[in-house]
């Protein structure tokens, strides 16, 4: 074995690979089904709807100015979200994906010594970043395929830092209920930070979406992710955000890389987040998919 190997960390060389859902063409070439525009992609919840027709049309108005660095501080578009959930920009931190920002968690509160908090069926990443940053993952089973809450607050100790609450969930897209989404935060010890993962959390009818962001505006202590990739059908581009405390935007900002968010990303985001329509198209069309499923399983 070269050095490039042995003079590595020793725990990097043991990390598991994240394993994706694969290329249709792939697919298409290994089992012989011919076109592979005729197979519909799900393997990473993207959206078959497409993007919203404003985001590629802004994408393609940008692609003249792709010789200049993108705007490193996201300025618009951290202000068009703010402003469409109704907080202040300098609570919002973009990411290159949600699965940026729960890295650079990691790099910000994980070390060898603490822990982090999970469902044992979420998101597979929340544990993949905890042995990067050498912290141990606390796997909860789950009760009724979701998120068991009590037993997550149970399973807090003193050394712990992070608890992931995938909501709804990924992989079982179940839900927990509001109300004990909220006695859960506000049951958290003041030295636990919570990560609550929204990443489908527009798929869910308004009245239905829990008010996490009061938890953000009460200054407790939490990071709600959310990403393009799903709702806004931008999985191609890479582009999240956490809404979290200045003060928790601050600490992101001084581990991220200074133009993480792309120019096309920040363009298409943007005219994607205007387009309510849109997002009521893909929440009808998942509402139905939704149906179609629960009935043919009954
Ligand atoms: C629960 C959950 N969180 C985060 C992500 C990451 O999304 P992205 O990095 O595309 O924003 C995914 C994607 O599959 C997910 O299922």
């Amino acid at each position: 074995m070269s050095a490039v190997t042995t003079s590595a960390k020793g725990w990097i060389n043991a990390l598991s690979l994240y394993q994706p859902g694969r290329p249709v063409e792939e697919v298409a070439r290994e089992l012989g089904l011919g076109d592979p525009e005729t197979i519909v992609k799900l393997a990473s919840n993207e959206n078959s709807l497409g993007p919203s027709p404003r985001a590629v049309e802004a994408m393609k108005k940008a692609a003249s100015q792709m010789h200049i660095y993108p705007d490193g501080d996201s300025f618009y578009l951290r202000s068009a979200i703010a402003k469409k959930l109704g907080v202040s920009r300098n609570e919002v931190f973009m990411g290159h994906g949600s699965n940026e920002i729960i890295a650079l968690l990691g790099h910000v509160y994980l070390e060898s010594g603490t822990s982090a908090v999970m469902s044992e069926q979420a998101f597979v990443v929340y544990k993949l970043v905890c042995a990067l940053y050498q912290a141990e993952a606390i796997e909860v089973p789950t009760r009724d395929f979701t998120h068991d809450l009590d037993a997550m607050r149970a399973a807090i100790r003193p050394d712990t830092r992070l608890v992931f609450v995938a909501n709804p969930n990924n992989p079982t897209g179940t839900v927990v209920s509001n109300d004990a989404l909220y006695g859960f935060l506000d049951s958290l010890p003041d030295y636990v930070v919570a990560v609550l993962d929204e990443a489908y959390v527009e798929l869910l009818s308004p009245e239905r979406q829990p008010d996490t962001l009061r938890f953000v505006r009460e200054r407790k202590n939490v990071f709600v992710l959310r990403t393009f990739s799903k709702s806004y059908g931008l999985a191609g581009l890479r582009v999240g955000y956490a809404v979290a405390s200045p003060e928790g935007v601050a600490l992101l900002n001084r581990v991220r890389q200074p133009f993480n968010i792309n120019a096309m990303a920040q363009a298409a985001a943007l005219a994607a987040l205007e387009d309510d329509g849109h997002l009521a198209q893909t929440r009808a069309m998942v509402e139905e998919g939704l149906n179609q499923l629960s009935q043919g399983a009954r």
